[in-house]
């Protein structure tokens, strides 16, 4: 039970459905997050009123079914609001394609469609695949590297700049901005890093619109929907958006992945004597480490599981939960690579559903191929405690690894 003022919780949620839990910041959550979620199905109703104080207060959904149906129904949940990003509000600026709903959504979406499609990315696959031995080549004679910030950064920070079209000698700048901007803990260190990314973006746009590019940002830069070309302020929130979205949900997605493996000796062993079902393996991990979540705001009442919502409440599907369902994934904290194929949420659903999801899928599995077959067995430095970033985006701070 809540021990939050009352009076932020608005009178219509039933007291029996209101929990504190400190999804996403408190001590058992950062013990074992995806454990914790995983649990959420034994010890929570389906669909209940998650209190945080630091997070804020918002309906929480841990089915898969439920959170499929706010993804697919934008008339009912809205996106507006949807990031936790304060923005200055005398020089404003949407997040976009997320923080717009359709119709709208269509014509900024429609931008990067073709860029981020399954053909797009492979076009990155040699890059990826030679970027993944270089950063290898750095640490495998020393027997062993701080995973976290020797390859699960500077892989999604590296092919992120590639894809941009920004200069690669601008990776420790980026690595440092995205970990003051998403981890700091510390508003004005954020703020910094926010400012930071503010008057780089500002002076490429202004470059890339004098010498255009057919990178991500020239392409937005040129883009003329409806025949008008996007302004400054959202070619900007486009921008910014995507280094929000792309870096750390890979970074930490990868930091799981690989906690997982060396761990696991024998699975690690499973996926490299299996290579002809990769993409399986790649799903079923994304599954069971899921790492973020989807915020929507209720546009109108809605009844959900005999439940009363009303309109202008929060509303969180708590994806790695959702992945986590027993009625749609039987034994689901069970890793099985043959598992028959269901969707799964890890990339959300629906018209806001992922734009990076078959990047960052390229991503998983050349990482997974090229570490494995240089480093096949490797396991956790003894000694070296395991902690988890607090927030949005869940994965462990440090991962020294040995082999
Ligand atoms: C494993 C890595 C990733 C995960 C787990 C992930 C997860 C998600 C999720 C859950 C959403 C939906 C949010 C919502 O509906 O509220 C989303 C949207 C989005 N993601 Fe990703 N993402 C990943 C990688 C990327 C990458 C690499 C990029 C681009 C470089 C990217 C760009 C975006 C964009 C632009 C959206 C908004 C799409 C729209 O509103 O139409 N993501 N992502």
């Amino acid at each position: 039970m809540a021990t939050a003022p009352a009076a932020e919780i608005p009178s219509h949620v039933p007291p029996e459905l209101i929990r504190e839990i400190g999804l996403t910041t408190g001590p058992e959550f950062l013990a074992a997050p995806h454990k914790f979620m995983a649990e959420l199905h034994e010890t929570h109703p389906p669909l209940f009123y998650s209190v945080n104080p630091l997070t804020g207060n918002s309906w929480a959904t841990i089915k898969h079914e439920d959170a499929f149906f706010a993804l697919r129904h934008p008339e009912y949940f809205t996106t507006a609001g949807a990031t936790p990003f304060p923005r200055d509000p005398n020089n404003y600026f949407y997040f976009i394609p997320l923080e717009i709903d359709p119709p709208h959504h269509r014509k900024y979406r429609a931008i990067l469609d073709k860029t981020f499609s399954p053909q797009g990315v492979a076009k990155l696959e040699g890059y990826m695949r030679k970027l993944s031995n270089d950063l290898i080549d750095e640490f495998i004679d020393k027997g062993e590297c701080e995973f976290t910030t020797d390859f699960g950064r500077p892989l999604p920070v590296s092919i992120f700049l590639d894809l941009m079209g920004l200069p690669q000698d601008m990776r420790d700048t980026f690595v440092g901005w995205a970990v003051d901007l998403l981890h700091s803990g510390d508003r004005m260190t954020a703020g910094m890093a926010m400012r930071g990314i503010e008057a780089y973006l500002a002076k490429v746009i202004e470059e890339k619109t004098a010498n255009p590019d057919d990178g991500v940002i020239g392409t937005i830069i040129q883009a003329r929907p409806d025949g008008v070309p996007l302004t400054e302020r959202e070619i900007f929130g486009f921008t910014f958006f995507l280094f929000i979205a792309g870096l750390d949900t890979v970074f930490a997605t990868l930091n799981n992945m690989w906690l997982w493996l060396a761990n696991t000796p024998d699975r690690r062993r499973e996926i490299i004597e299996n290579p002809g079902n990769i993409n399986g393996q790649v799903e079923e991990l994304l599954r069971v480490f899921s790492v973020t979540f989807s915020g929507r705001t209720l546009t109108q009442d809605l009844e959900m599981r005999g439940v009363q919502m009303k309109a202008g409440d929060k509303f969180m599907s708590i994806l790695p939960a959702c992945n986590y369902d027993p009625e749609i994934f039987p034994n689901p904290t069970e890793i099985d690579f043959n598992r028959q194929r269901k969707p799964i949420l890890a990339f959300a659903g629906g018209v806001h559903s992922c734009i990076g999801a078959h990047l960052a899928r390229l991503e998983i599995k050349i990482g997974l191929q090229e570490w494995l077959r240089r480093i096949p067995d490797f396991s956790v430095k003894p000694g070296a405690a395991i902690e988890y970033y607090p927030g949005g985006v869940v994965g462990p701070k440090a991962l020294p690894l040995v082999w």
